[in-house]
This record gives C-alpha cells, sequence and structure tokens, in this order.
C-alpha cells in the first residue's frame, strides 16, 4: 500500500480524484453566482465603454467585446451557455466565452479590473435591484393592510398584552400598527439603497490602477450616484449585503409576528378570522381541520433569514481588509434571503387580502375578561376626583365582585357598584360597554374609530407618493 494511496483513502471521500476534485468543488462558486450573470455582462459593457472613451482600449475591439457580451446575455437566457465549475465562478465563465467568440480582443477586457472590483459591483447592482423589488411588495402588503383596516375602524376586538385581554380596540386598528411596522421596513430599505448607492467598480485589485481609467463614467453608466472613494474600502465592503439582510430579518420578523396572530385568530377556539382556502390545506386524515400552512411557513421561514444575517456578520467579522475567498460565501446567504423573503412577503399580502374576518367572534371577545376595567378606573378619578391608584384599589374590588357572581364587569347593578363606593351613578355605564371604551380612546394614535381612520387617510396619502 503506497502513501499516497493511504492519505487518499483519509481525506478523499467522494472526490474521487483527490485533491484537485476538493479544491475545485470547494473554490467553484458558479452554481449559485451564475445568478449574477445580468450584472456581471451590465458592469463588463459599462467597463469597456470606459476603457474605449479614455483610449484604453480601441473602438473596435470595445464594439466586439460589447457585441459578444450581448451575445453572451442572450446565450444564457436561453439556456443554451453550459456553465463549467473548471471556471470557477461567473465572471471567468462568461470571460472564457466571450474569448470563444470573437478571439483575443476578450483579453482586453479585464485591463485596469480585478475579479475583486468586478465582483463587488456586480454583487451590489444585485442587491439594488433587489431592495427595489423589496420595496414595492411592502407597499403592496402595506395597501392590503390598509384596505382591511378601512373596512374594520370600527370592528371591536380584544387589545392583548402577555397574551391576555387587556383593553377592548379596533381590528383596524391593530391592522395599522403593522402598517406602520412595514413602513420602518420601507424606510430602512429605502436609507440602505442610498447608502449603497456607490460604485465600487474601478478600485481594480485593492489599490486602484494606473490606467487613466474614469470611475465617474462607470458609476453614471450604472445607475449608482458616484464611485467609492477609497479602492480597498471598495474591494473589502460588504456592509450593502449586510444591511439588506438586517433590514430582511426585521422584515421576516414582522412578518412572523403577524404569521403567528394569523395562526392564533384562526384557531377555532379564537375563529376572529377565517383564511381562504387558497391560503390554507385540509389535514388528510381529520376532515374537520383547516390548517393555516401559509402563515406557519412564514413564521418558519423567518429563521432562514434571520440565520442568513448571523451567517454573513459571522464571515465578515474575521477579515482583514481587503478581499478574502471567504467573502464569496455572501452570496447564497443573500440569495436566499431575497427568494425567501420575497416568498414570504406575497405569501402573506394573499393572507391579508383573502381572510375573512369574524366581526361577531372578535366583539364577543372584547366584552369578556373585564376588558372596560380600565375605563371604570378612568371614570373613577375623572368624574368622583380620586386618584388612580386608590381608582384601580376599587376597580379591582368590583372585578372581583363581578367574578364571584360570575358576570362580566359591565352587567353588575348599580347597587352592587355602589357597595364598592358609594359615589358611582349611572352614568357609569356608558363607559363600560365595550364600544364606549373604544370610542373614548381619542388621544393622539389611539383606538378611537375617528383616530384610526384619520391614520388611515394619512397613510394612504403618504403610500400613494411613496
Ligand atoms: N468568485 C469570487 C467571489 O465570489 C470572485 C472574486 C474572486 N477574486 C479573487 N481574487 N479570487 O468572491
Amino acid at each position: 500500500m503506497s502513501d499516497k494511496k493511504t492519505s487518499n483513502q483519509m481525506w478523499g471521500g467522494r472526490f474521487a480524484s483527490g485533491p484537485a476534485a476538493i479544491m475545485e468543488a470547494i473554490n467553484a462558486s458558479i452554481s449559485f453566482d451564475r445568478k449574477l450573470y445580468a450584472q456581471d455582462i451590465r458592469g463588463s459593457i459599462a467597463h469597456s465603454e470606459m476603457l474605449a472613451q479614455t483610449g484604453i482600449i480601441s473602438a473596435a475591439d470595445q464594439e466586439k467585446i460589447a457585441h459578444g457580451l450581448n451575445t453572451i446575455l442572450k446565450e444564457i437566457e436561453a439556456g443554451s451557455l453550459e456553465f463549467s465549475t473548471k471556471l470557477e465562478d461567473i465572471h471567468m465563465n462568461v470571460e472564457a466565452r466571450l474569448a470563444d467568440l470573437i478571439g483575443p480582443a476578450a483579453g482586453r477586457l479585464h485591463t485596469a479590473r480585478s475579479r475583486n472590483d468586478q465582483v463587488a459591483v456586480d454583487l451590489r447592482l444585485w442587491v439594488k435591484d433587489e431592495c427595489f423589488r423589496v420595496a414595492e411588495a411592502l407597499k403592496g402588503l402595506m395597501t392590503a393592510l390598509l384596505e382591511r383596516a378601512e373596512e374594520h375602524a370600527a370592528t371591536v376586538m380584544p387589545g392583548f398584552t402577555h397574551m391576555q385581554a387587556a383593553q377592548p380596540v379596533t381590528f383596524g386598528h391593530h391592522c395599522m400598527a403593522y402598517v406602520e411596522m412595514f413602513s420602518r421596513d420601507l424606510s430602512r430599505v429605502r436609507d440602505a439603497i442610498e447608502r449603497m448607492d456607490e460604485s465600487p467598480l474601478g478600485a481594480a485589485a485593492l489599490a486602484g490602477t494606473s490606467f487613466p481609467i474614469d470611475r465617474h463614467q462607470t458609476a453614471r453608466a450604472l445607475g449608482f450616484r458616484e464611485p467609492m472613494r477609497n479602492s480597498l474600502d471598495s474591494v473589502s465592503d460588504r456592509d450593502f449585503a449586510l444591511e439588506f439582510l438586517a433590514m430582511a430579518a426585521i422584515c421576516a420578523t414582522h412578518l412572523s409576528r403577524l404569521a403567528e396572530e394569523i395562526i392564533i385568530w384562526s384557531t377555532p377556539q379564537f375563529g376572529f378570522i377565517r383564511l381562504s382556502d387558497s391560503f390554507s390545506t385540509g389535514s388528510s386524515i381529520m376532515p374537520q381541520k383547516k390548517n393555516p400552512d401559509a402563515a406557519e411557513l412564514v413564521r418558519g421561514k423567518t429563521g432562514r433569514v434571520n440565520g442568513h444575517l448571523v451567517g454573513l456578520l459571522t464571515v465578515m467579522k474575521g477579515m482583514p481588509l481587503t478581499y478574502g475567498k471567504d467573502m464569496q460565501e455572501d452570496k447564497e446567504s443573500v440569495f436566499d434571503a431575497a427568494e425567501t423573503l420575497d416568498l414570504m412577503m406575497a405569501a402573506m399580502t394573499g393572507m391579508v387580502a383573502d381572510m375573512t374576518v369574524n366581526a361577531a367572534a372578535m366583539k364577543k371577545a372584547a366584552g369578556s375578561g373585564h376588558a372596560t376595567a380600565t375605563d371604570l378606573a378612568d371614570w373613577l378619578v375623572r368624574t368622583l376626583g380620586l386618584p388612580f391608584r386608590e381608582a384601580h384599589h376599587v376597580t379591582g374590588r368590583a372585578v372581583a365582585l363581578a367574578e364571584d357572581k360570575k358576570v362580566s364587569l359591565e352587567k353588575l347593578s348599580l347597587e352592587d357598584l355602589q357597595s364598592i363606593n358609594p359615589g358611582i351613578t349611572s352614568d357609569i355605564f356608558s363607559v363600560l360597554a365595550v364600544q364606549n371604551s373604544i370610542k373614548s380612546r381619542t388621544s393622539f394614535g389611539g383606538t378611537a374609530p375617528s383616530e384610526v381612520r384619520k391614520q388611515i387617510r394619512s397613510w394612504k396619502k403618504r403610500l400613494a407618493k411613496a
């Protein structure tokens, strides 16, 4: 048995042909970075145009290059270009194909450029496009929520803290809370676009180049505001990907909270909503069941998105300046998070738009659990001038009495209430009714239908301009 054979058995595994095969497998990124083909070609065309305009390459070569790259774009889109793992990544696959098509002129494209600035600009372009897609999807989701809020601005439901019925609110108010949350995601994605709107192209490997390139021109041609100011930073920065993932993780977390509520609301025990058949499934064995699978998957997929943020943060935390191959690990996180988030938002928008709201069940639940106890305490403060702490105490005794009698707070008689505090008058019943409690919460941002409608109107205007 030769030494070679022994060691190969130890580390070869399924990589039959030894170190070369292992290296190829760990090194290649074409299986996933092929997604960047359009950005890669766009970046190369812009770069070649700049090279021709600055006289670094001839106009004739540039024409061949651009023509060849456009042919490759069509080939990839038609699925007729075979990618090779031997050629490692999308950049080398495209360049090799260009050489097949146009010969030696292809070799001039990579003048004053490195794969380091090339991959940085490709991924930035991709992430920026995706950010615009996310912004549109967020607007769609907010619109669906606004529509439900408008329908249900006065539909009473219990508001919860600690998952215990706390005070009555309206379903419209609840929907509007999510509009606020998703609007912050929208503003986060726009902030991220602002910051990533700088081009790394032309930083070359890390130090810039001695060729008389025009980085402002390529930045403009690719739709960036300006070139990045430091060549080292240009090739080593992945903040744009991290910011995208951070935004995605927060947005996914919001979607997950809404999904969790939808799951709870659609249980027979709550019965607040019914999901449409298109967003739920039946059970193969229990005919009575209707499972909220889409909502559960939105909740479940949040784990992936959040994981991708932690994954890339962990890759980046060990990176000395500038580029290291570790950074090739940025792409799968970004691609999977983007695909997952797009799907989650589409499913959530569909669920929100299609679900049936059971206002009667919500109202019934809002009236149970002495949900207007705070209104009783507030009345004691307002009408009898009691300090709030004392009013709280009196109300506690009223709740205890109601529990003894197995009735809800508003069903206690005036005599019952007066036995606790003789100053109480029949006026109290006006605040104990759930509907009145709702109407009275007119403070800015409160749940009174009049306030909720104000917010809906203002959001509709803002969204139309967004
Ligand atoms: N596939 C590489 C990546 O995704 C491209 C950059 C390679 N640069 C290099 N110096 N090896 O990061």
